[in-house]
């Protein structure tokens, strides 16, 4: 096991695959509304992928049979589409990875349907902003450790759960590459990071415990095992020599998501 380091030039073909992930969340988050299915949101993502002449790299990786992952409320992560149907309340993590000439683009978000519950937008707030607390301590030399701590500080603080079982990784010409990026941990603890390296930071927050049962049936469908809510945010950063470079940053406002807390904070 070892850590692919990217040449500038790999640099660049990732930022391309990168940004199609993210304007297609955009797309998600122009469209995602009550009413609609989970399929219909696997729909959404695996036409705009494929217009892109990219391929929706979810689809048939290790017998995943869709194009996204639809993660609703007490779901944690790799949540299947089908037939179920939005609803006013839910929140719905959308985790697209797109696969252009060779390299990987993941990222994800959590968006609201209609108006959140207090708790909706306490675990969705909370894992919006520990993802960038694990973002922005990423620099050459830094521990893998400090993305863990930051994270999990922070998230612990707020009395909320970080899921364990789940890890960000690294990426490129493989969907999943070395290191594992754990959302926990201690500071100056575990590898170093190095600049020309290509991490997802994606940390899962659940109002209550970090425990986990993946479905028995499905094999894929991770839920909390209290029943609560859980929130996702993820990018695809670039370490640098002074810092980061979030490749899977957004050119717009991501709609349902960014900024419906502060329409309904009460
Ligand atoms: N996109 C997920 C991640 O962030 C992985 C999904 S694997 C799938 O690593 F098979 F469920 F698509
Ligand atoms: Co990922
Ligand atoms: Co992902």
């Amino acid at each position: 096991m070892a850590v692919d380091f990217k040449s500038p030039r790999e640099i660049e073909q990732m930022r391309v695959a990168c940004q199609m992930a993210a304007e297609t969340l955009l797309l998600v988050g122009e469209q995602i509304r009550a009413g609609m299915t989970t399929d219909d949101l696997n729909t959404l993502v695996h036409e705009d992928t494929v217009r892109r002449g990219a391929y929706p790299a979810p689809l048939n990786y290790r017998g995943f049979p869709k194009s996204v992952c639809t993660s609703i409320n007490d779901v944690v992560c790799h949540g299947i589409p089908g037939p179920q149907v939005l609803k006013d309340g839910d929140i719905i993590n959308v985790d697209v990875t797109t696969f252009y000439k060779g390299f990987y683009g993941d990222t994800s978000a959590t968006f609201y349907i209609g108006r959140p519950s207090a708790d909706a937008i306490k675990v969705t707030e909370a894992a919006r902003n520990a993802m960038m607390k694990g973002i922005e301590v990423v620099r050459d030399g830094a521990y893998l450790g400090d993305i863990g701590h930051a994270i999990q500080s922070y998230a612990e603080g707020l009395g909320l759960g970080v899921v364990r079982d789940f890890v960000g990784h690294g990426i490129g010409r493989k969907f999943h590459e070395d290191p594992q990026v754990k959302h926990y941990g201690r500071p100056k603890t575990g590898e170093r990071l190095r600049a020309g390296m290509t991490i997802t930071i994606e940390p899962m927050i659940n109002i209550g415990t970090y425990q986990c049962d993946v479905d028995r049936a499905d094999k894929w469908t991770a839920r909390t095992a209290d029943g609560s809510l859980s929130a996702q945010f993820e990018h695809t950063i670039l370490v640098t020599k002074t810092g980061y470079d979030i490749l899977t940053a957004r050119p717009g406002v991501l709609k349902n998501s960014e900024n419906v807390a502060n329409l309904f904070a009460i």
